[in-house]
């Protein structure tokens, strides 16, 4: 039997948050609509972060009322031979990096909308971690504490990224071991995944298989089954396919990707050099069935609904940036 595969579609929120030019929550919520419908397992669908620090996001509460307000479903699945009913959705997940975020979410939470889990998010590389949250790592993971105790409370998990797992924009390689360390302090907060995040696309198959040697070897190999280590590649420079093979090697089945391959954290952009985006998730499925394996845990994601989620997102980012170009020429003129 073909192995199943979990795929987080991630555009609404990495895809989108480093875009300058204004898109509207409208678009966002078609967008989101659009990856319901193609079968994705789940959606990051934005983060509960300072709109001071990531405008584009800054429509967060809004966007999850207007999600709660349309009742966001994907098809019936049993269509695609997933053999559920009907009513089913993807897992709608946003970032969250201290209680402040918390509060926001829970107050959502508390009035219906659909968060079905929140993800706390720290890195390997101290400067990194300073660069996008103001905090360094052991602060970062003291601020986690709240927010996952809030979690378990509702029953909402928690997923805890690690940015920056090969390689930093500001301090180079980081090493597996301190990767490693940093997902066991994680680990001993009480996530209940893990996703390991190469920020800026460094790492080679080689590169990949090591870290993830390193944090299967801290962690123990019950972390990759039933699904709690994901990957979340960049891809700069067109090696993210060949990580997703030497991850599934060695044993992953949850990758992250965005559709029309958009994305890129603003904190790790440097002067000349946008921070790359996410592997596109076409790509990810494609590397996925010529591995042999199904992508979509329950049935398989709709090819042709995910073409036009990435259609739409591309048309909808191709004319934000436009407009910001357009508005910056004649700002300077
Ligand atoms: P800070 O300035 O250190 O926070 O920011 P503070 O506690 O000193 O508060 C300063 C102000 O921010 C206060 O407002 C707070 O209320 C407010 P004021 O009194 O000045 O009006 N504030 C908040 N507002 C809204 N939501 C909050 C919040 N917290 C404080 N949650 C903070 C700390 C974390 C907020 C800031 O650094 C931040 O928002 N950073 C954004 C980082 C980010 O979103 N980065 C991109 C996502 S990570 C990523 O892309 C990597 C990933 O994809 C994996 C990979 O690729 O590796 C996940
Ligand atoms: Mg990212």
């Amino acid at each position: 039997m073909v192995e199943r595969v979990r795929i987080t579609d991630v555009s609404p929120r990495d895809g989108l948050q480093n875009e300058p030019g204004a898109i509207s929550t409208a678009d966002k919520l078609k967008l989101v609509e659009l990856l319901c419908v193609s079968g994705v397992d789940e959606v990051e669908v934005t983060s509960f972060v300072s709109a001071r620090w990531v405008p584009q996001l800054g429509d967060a509460a809004e966007l999850l009322r207007g999600i709660a307000s349309v009742g966001l479903l994907s098809p019936a699945r049993e269509d695609r031979g997933g053999g559920e009913s009907a009513g089913w959705r993807p897992v709608l997940s946003a970032l969250v990096p201290n209680d402040k975020g918390m509060d926001a979410a829970a107050e959502l939470i508390g009035e219906g909308v659909p968060l079905g889990k929140l993800s706390v998010f720290t890195a390997a590389s101290e400067a990194f971690c300073q660069r996008n949250i103001n905090a360094d790592i052991a602060q970062s993971l003291e601020r986690f504490v709240p927010v996952i105790a809030r979690c378990k409370v509702l029953g909402v998990p928690v997923r805890g990224y690690v940015s920056c797992v090969i390689a930093c924009p500001f301090e180079g390689p980081i090493a597996p071991a301190q990767v490693a360390s940093v997902c066991e302090r994680l680990a001993a907060l009480g996530v209940d995944e893990i996703d390991l995040g190469d920020t800026i696309g460094a790492g080679t198959p080689e590169m990949t298989g090591a870290m993830l040697s390193a944090v299967v070897g801290a962690l123990g190999p019950r972390w990759l089954t039933p699904l709690r280590l994901t990957l979340h590649l960049h891809d700069t420079f067109g090696q993210a396919s060949a990580c997703v093979r030497a991850a599934l090697a060695a044993g992953v089945r949850s990758f992250d990707s965005s559709v029309a391959g958009l994305g890129g954290c603003p904190y790790a952009s440097v002067p000349g050099r946008r921070a790359p985006g996410n592997i596109a998730t076409a790509l990810l499925m494609r590397t996925l069935r010529e591995e042999g394996f199904a992508p979509g845990l329950s049935a398989d994601v709709d090819d042709g609904a995910l073409e036009e989620a990435g259609a739409f997102a591309a048309g909808v980012v191709a004319r934000a940036r436009a407009t910001a170009s357009q508005s910056s020429a004649g700002g300077t003129s």
